[in-house]
């Protein structure tokens, strides 16, 4: 665990490095790890799976929720998302709409890099205005 890294989280990030570890990133050598906490208390986490075809790669959040998904949970409660490079790895556009499917607008989400948490910020402010499943409700 990084020093930067509160000890609430230190169970996230070490499952998002470890994700980190096992990303397929062989075009933009650019690896991502990401965990998510449900509310059972459970992590699931995933990492980018890239592809020659380099539309059809998929991001780490993709991972982590199908994981979640696959185990029969439906709920986000915090997620964070660790990526290489001094910049920050926010998730990209899509990962925000397919967190939102799970998630709260306030729930956190952590941008990190190898030494720790760089950006604590929520789904709202990533994505707001949002579309979700309430939105389709007569
Ligand atoms: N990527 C993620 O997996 N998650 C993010 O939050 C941002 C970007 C991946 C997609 C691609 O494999 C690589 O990072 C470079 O864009």
């Amino acid at each position: 665990m990084s020093k930067s890294v509160d000890p609430k989280l230190a169970d996230l990030f070490d499952a998002a490095k470890k994700a980190q570890g096992s990303a397929y990133a062989p075009y933009s050598h650019f690896n991502v790890g990401a965990a998510l906490r449900t509310p059972s208390g459970a992590i699931f986490s995933g990492c980018n799976v890239e592809n020659a075809a380099y539309p059809q790669g998929a991001c780490a959040e993709t991972g982590a929720i199908s994981a979640m998904a696959l185990a029969g949970e439906r709920r986000i409660v915090e997620i964070l998302v660790i990526g290489d490079g001094d910049g920050l790895c926010t998730p990209c556009g899509g990962c925000r709409q397919r967190i939102r499917e799970f998630a709260a607008p306030e729930t956190p989400i952590y941008v990190a890099g190898k030494e720790g948490v760089r950006l604590t910020t929520t789904l709202a402010e990533l994505l707001p205005y949002s579309f979700g499943p309430e939105n389709l409700k007569p």
